[in-house]
């Protein structure tokens, strides 16, 4: 499929500097595609960033039949402009396409996509350290229609953004509350996909969290609520006894692409890792001897947060001293470090654009 290109007349101005806010400016142009049940997806082009147009009926205003992405694009120290796993990115949003009904995009097309568009857009990536240009694809339900049933359109869109840190505080410690309410996701729901409705459903319990003075919630399974899922918007991990734990995919965790690739990081450094269930009671036993040693949070969006520590029933847990631990530090050197091209990448993960 070719793809079409329409320029801005009216070109934004660029944050400058390091301090960039996560989520708030965004780039001249977006990719765009349609789908329809007779032609497929098509009309893929590159277009001015406008707002959409929606009838009040769009289905995706009340059922939200919606699926999206994130990544980023780097610049390294030579200039160039830098993707991390992009394919991964679209394969993922294909299993969450299944789940949610939506039909399938062109994995290879999508990337081709995504690097013409980051190609154009390439003064929009920002220098300073940590900065990066978030790539956010997504898809909606677009046909017109009350009644529930899967659409028969659909939009893809490509939007992009600049950012500095997903947290203004950056790699400090933040600080957890154990949540015992609300739940995520669900056996048999959407917790494996990136589907609005899973961060719609977290966020009461973040603002509750919030309003405590905690950053905020480690996610617990939504049948037994015993089992640890998630931290926040992120997969979570945490050496305990020297051993390098995360919860085993199991339907409801985001199969993450930041955990996917520390947890082979971690593997080819030498370390014991275990892809398990971990229950809330071995967690807090662990915290309470002493052998629970680095906690921290993985997404695409923060690389890595560190948990400074964990609240349950009443009592605060401090981990790692509520300093960065070694093992979550050496991670995120390394990540960031194949990211913006610093150091060598034997896996082949960064791709250079332009
Ligand atoms: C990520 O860590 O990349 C996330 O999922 C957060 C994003 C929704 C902003």
């Amino acid at each position: 499929m070719e793809i079409s290109v329409t320029l801005t007349q009216n070109y934004k101005q660029k944050p400058q500097g390091a301090d960039i806010p996560f989520g708030v400016y965004t780039t001249d142009h977006m990719f765009l595609m349609n789908y329809s049940t007779d032609k497929g997806w098509h009309d893929a082009r590159i277009v001015p960033y406008a707002p959409f147009q929606m009838d009040p009926a769009c289905m995706v205003l009340h059922y939200a039949q919606e699926i999206f992405e994130g990544m980023k694009a780097y610049r390294d120290a030579e200039g160039k402009i830098r993707l991390f796993r992009p394919e991964e990115n679209f394969k993922r949003m294909n299993n969450s396409c299944e789940r949610m009904s939506i039909p399938a995009v062109d994995v290879d097309f999508c990337v081709k996509a995504t690097k013409q568009l980051v190609e154009l857009e390439k003064d929009w990536v920002p220098s300073a350290p940590n900065t990066s240009l978030y790539i956010r694809p997504f898809i909606f339900a677009t046909d017109n229609h009350i009644g529930v049933h899967a659409s028969h359109t659909y939009q893809f869109a490509i939007i992009l953004s600049p950012v500095g840190p997903y947290y203004a505080t950056g790699l400090a410690p933040v600080s957890i509350m154990i949540e015992e309410e609300d739940v995520r996701a669900v056996r048999g729901g959407t917790g494996f996909t990136k589907c609005g409705g899973n961060y719609a459903a977290s966020l009461r319990a973040g603002e509750r969290a919030e309003q405590k003075g905690f950053s905020q919630v480690l996610w617990l399974d939504g049948v037994e609520q015993k089992y640890i899922e998630e931290v926040g918007s992120m997969n979570v991990l945490f050496k305990i006894n020297g051993t390098i734990v995360t919860p085993a995919l199991n339907g409801s965790i985001l199969p993450g692409i930041t955990r996917k690739s520390l947890l082979q990081i971690l593997r080819d450094k030498g370390y014991k890792v275990e892809e398990r269930r971990i229950s809330v009671d071995e967690l807090i036993s662990a915290a309470k001897d002493g052998s629970l040693e680095e906690a921290w949070g993985s997404g695409t969006a923060a690389v890595v947060s560190p948990i400074g520590s964990l609240y349950f029933k009443g009592e605060t847990y401090e981990v790692s001293g509520g300093k960065i631990g070694p093992v979550t530090q050496e991670l995120y050197d390394t990540l960031t470090g194949i990211q913006w091209g610093k150091i060598a990448d034997p896996y082949g993960w960064s791709q250079v654009v332009c």
